[in-house]
């Protein structure tokens, strides 16, 4: 019974982060349920369907809009837009977030840093906190030692960096790399969420704690939210750890802390690989 208790506490710990994230209902699988009863699953079950409904919902890849969540209500996402249409549009924001003025980290930074890559409706856009040192010289995002991580992270996916959109939450770098405050992510949320609506990529990657809060909008933690599918304006979205998260177990020779960390970014990319149908790529190309 105890492998029962840790399955149904677990759906109850999703179904409480899915209700934190403003799911009001969750879709139910008849086969899957009816194949769930006949193994004979936990008397619970008949007790609490939505327990069953979240199990099917978590295993199974993302499918269609959340029930209850009303499209994005947005012109440029109604269509597909062209890759000249895209790439204007991007250029358009690049240069608001050059002229941008909004917050206080226009005061110190080099450059902006708005983000590059396919913006052809990539497989995945990556997003990420802010710019750090080297991004703020090159005006490219994640070019330093977390963007190295991450580069390993797309290769071992099977991707090269020019497959995917790369961006940011803040496009300008904090002093002395801080955590972006509340106002400053407010004031450059837009731009991100505008470059969502012309890139269209079919699943978001959010790397670390400030890119779930700014982008989702919602205080549940990164620990919890790894690994777990949501959604934003009916995208999939996977959260999982920044790469200078792992990075810092590198840096503390925590081995042990590094291996469950990478352990448990990888299982995340590879639930974004099922999700977008892509075979594993060979053991070789993961680093
Ligand atoms: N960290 C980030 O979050 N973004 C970058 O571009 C670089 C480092």
């Amino acid at each position: 019974m105890s492998e029962w208790t840790d399955i149904i506490e677990g759906l109850a710990d999703h179904i409480a982060l899915l209700k934190e994230l403003g799911e009001r209902t969750v879709e139910i699988d008849p086969a899957a349920m009816r194949a769930f009863a006949a193994s004979g699953g936990p008397p619970v079950l008949s007790a609490a369907p939505a327990l069953a409904a979240a199990a099917t919902r978590a295993a199974a890849p993302v499918s269609g809009p959340p029930a209850g969540r009303a499209p994005a209500p947005t012109t440029s996402s109604a269509r597909t837009l062209t890759l000249e249409e895209r790439q204007k549009a991007l250029g358009e924001i690049a240069a608001r977030a050059d002229a941008c003025a909004a917050c206080v980290l226009r005061q110190q930074r080099t450059r902006s840093v708005p983000g590059q890559g396919n913006a052809n409706a990539p497989d995945i856009m990556f997003i990420g906190e802010a710019p750090g040192a080297e991004e703020d010289q090159q005006g490219l995002a994640f070019v330093g030692a977390a963007g190295q991580f991450l580069t390993k992270m797309i290769q071992a996916m099977g991707y090269t960096r020019e497959e995917v959109f790369i961006a940011n939450i803040c496009k300008c770098r904090p002093p002395k790399n801080r955590t972006p405050q509340p106002e400053e992510m407010q004031a450059c949320l837009p731009l991100l969420r505008e470059q969502i609506r012309i890139v269209q990529p079919k699943v978001i990657v959010l790397l670390g704690g400030t890119a779930i809060k700014g982008l989702l909008d919602t205080q549940v933690g990164v620990t919890r939210m790894q690994g777990q599918w949501t959604r934003y304006e009916g995208i999939p979205v996977m959260p999982t750890f920044h790469p200078a998260y792992i990075l810092r177990f590198e840096a503390f020779k925590d081995m042990a802390g590094l291996k469950k960390a990478k352990t448990e970014v990888w299982h995340a990319l590879k639930l974004v690989l099922a999700q977008l149908g892509k075979p594993l790529p060979p053991p070789a190309a993961k680093k």
